[in-house]
């Protein structure tokens, strides 16, 4: 089993195994970037997010250690979002596993048939996979496709684990939320953010603080036993609670920072430079090229500049 370290940036809780997830829940992850975890019914097997492309090799083989033995195969990928860091394995996966059933949000299916969104695909892919130095060449964004649409509420039965979907907007438009039944296990979606270290989440409201809010304030109320992050994995259970209150706490804040900076007449630029002081330190590069960084801030930036015209248009 190939199981990265990345606890270069992500620092754990005393004590807590992050990546201890309990049973039907095995993490394949193969390397760095967003995690990919098995979830294993008594009928139907499926994996949550799959990660990268440059580590599709390691993934595959995690799930094969898995399901070879059990003489199972894939039956379906839960996406949390379309983001090459979750789903950029997802071609090879298809190509491993050509009748899973690929589950996802409505607009994951608009996002797939957008060859510029599949360029930008590509080339994040590739720039992680030079970033990674893991020799893998030039990253595929064929066959990607989305077989089923899920709306609020609709479930999958695996056998004894069923899985719900949730709308969770707010760091894209096609970001969800999936809770495993009875067990109450919630993969969360990066529009609820990541704990970077204990007391530190890192928000990503790339589409809409308010949108990111609001889906924290619909998580927190579905009384989940166990939260994973799809970067940082399970939240420490005593904080299950905690972590939705620091989440809309640290989201206002960084929200009113951008605001009050528009509201005195800065340029994006202006604002980025601030927004790095509180946001960006060099360790962070180890996960986020400062160019990716940048880019994203600069988009939260102008989706906070738009919602704020649409307020004075009202007036
Ligand atoms: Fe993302």
């Amino acid at each position: 089993m190939i199981v990265p370290n990345d606890s270069k940036y992500y620092e754990n809780f005393q004590g807590h195994d992050r990546f201890g997830v309990p049973e039907p829940i095995y993490r394949v992850t193969g390397g760095y970037g967003g995690e990919a975890f098995l979830i294993i019914g008594s009928e139907k097997t499926a994996i949550h997010d799959c990660g990268m492309a440059c580590y599709s090799r390691e993934t595959i083989s995690n799930i094969h250690e898995i399901l070879d033995p059990l003489g199972r195969t894939l039956d379906y990928i839960f996406m949390s979002h379309t983001h090459y860091d979750h789903i950029g394995a997802l071609p090879y996966i298809i190509d491993e596993w050509p009748d899973i059933t690929v589950c996802g949000a409505e607009k994951a299916a608009k996002v797939f048939s957008s060859e510029v969104a599949k360029r930008t695909m590509e080339e994040l892919g590739d720039n992680a996979a030079r970033l990674y130095d893991t020799g893998f060449g030039h990253v595929k964004t064929d066959p990607l496709r989305v077989d089923l649409i899920m709306k609020e509420g609709d479930e999958v039965d695996l056998g004894g684990v069923r899985v719900v979907f949730y709308e969770a907007k707010g760091h894209t438009d096609c970001s969800a939320s999936y809770m495993l039944l009875p067990m109450k296990i919630l993969f969360l979606s990066d529009s609820i953010g990541q704990y970077e270290r204990p007391g530190k989440i890192s928000i990503a409201a790339l589409k809409s603080f308010r949108q990111s809010i609001d889906a924290a304030k619909k998580m927190k109320d579905l009384n989940a036993e166990i939260l994973i992050g799809m970067h940082y994995g399970m939240i420490p259970p005593y904080y299950n609670d905690k972590y939705f209150e620091e989440f809309i706490e640290e989201a206002n804040w960084e929200w009113s920072l951008i605001r009050r900076c528009i509201k005195k007449g800065m340029t994006d630029e202006q604002i980025s430079d601030v927004h790095d002081i509180f946001y960006w330190d060099e360790e962070k590069e180890f996960i986020q090229p400062y160019e990716a960084h940048h880019m994203n801030t600069m988009i939260i930036i102008r989706n906070v500049r738009k919602e704020m015209e649409a307020e004075n248009g009202k007036l």
